[in-house]
């Protein structure tokens, strides 16, 4: 019997599919939180919000406006996530990897991830650019968990080097030639609300993990376990819970993304033709 999961994706897919003609996206990109301005610097061709899209959960997210972007950046032609879904707003799993897969579905050969995070080593300060190199998939179910979807990959997919060596030495080049302040880093993703406890950012830390935060693990899962390629930066935007004298406010996270978008939102502009070309 065919799996009820995989047949509502293929129908959201499909409805996507109808609305973009033959657009064929080379790069999803999932935009975080004060990342506004790669939107506003894509050449947008088509808008797919995600409430126009029958079975789709809609994001809830303050800042999250939630809608699929089409069009170019940096002349490559990539869907864009504006907005995405956190297992904290209370959706399944699956869910929260539902777009994910449907921008595989859709053509896209690599998932470029961005999120805000909290920094674990005291010497980075916010804001910070950390090239994503693995993840700590913690008190998070792994989204693959139930049947396995066979018409989208293995049962037990082998994540090694799942962020692309050489993307991250595209990213690690650009960013460093563009005098942005760029780490590389392991990051973990907790299940959120609430923010991490200082005991929590302190075992993070003793664990070898530079970077906390409440997404994009689940997301990479998904979409190497479909074969595409993955990469990811998280945006230092304050120093984990316990780290500095000041308690973490979702505002300030927002103002500390902002201060860098604009160079971020380049950075990624400048990578993208190199990364399509890989
Ligand atoms: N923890 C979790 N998520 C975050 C943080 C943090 O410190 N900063 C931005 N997103």
């Amino acid at each position: 019997m065919a799996n009820p999961y995989y047949e509502k994706l293929l129908r959201c897919a499909e409805q996507v599919r109808a609305r973009i003609g033959d657009f064929e996206p080379h790069i999803a990109l999932v935009l975080g939180s004060g990342l506004a301005p790669v939107a506003e610097a894509m050449d947008v061709r088509f808008r797919v919000p995600y409430n126009e899209i029958d079975g789709m959960p809609v994001s809830t997210a303050p800042g999250h406006t939630g809608q699929f972007l089409f069009g170019f950046v940096g002349g490559v032609p990539v869907v864009c996530m504006q907005g995405r879904l956190h297992y904290y707003e209370g959706y399944d799993i699956h869910d929260v990897v539902l777009p994910t897969r449907i921008m595989g579905l859709l053509g896209a050969k690599t998932l470029f991830l961005t999120n805000a995070a909290g920094g674990l080593d005291p010497a980075w300060e916010p804001p910070t650019l950390m090239v994503i190199t693995d993840h700590v998939l913690f008190s998070v179910p792994n989204p693959l968990i139930g049947p396995n979807i066979d018409e989208l990959g293995v049962r037990f997919p082998d994540l090694t080097n799942m962020y692309e060596p050489a993307i991250r030495e595209i990213l690690m080049r650009k960013g460093l030639g563009m005098d942005l302040p760029m780490k590389e880093g392991v990051y973990i993703q907790f299940s959120g609300p609430s923010y991490e406890t200082p005991a929590e950012v302190r075992i993070a830390g003793a664990l070898g993990v530079s970077a906390v935060g409440m997404s994009t693990a689940v997301e990479a899962i998904a979409a190497r376990h479909m074969g595409m390629k993955v990469c990811g930066i998280s945006c230092i935007t304050n120093k984990g819970a316990g780290l500095s004298r000041k308690e973490l406010s979702h505002a300030e996270i927002v103002e500390a993304g902002e201060i860098i978008g604009q160079r971020f939102s380049a950075l990624i502009a400048a990578a993208l033709p190199e990364i399509d070309a890989l």
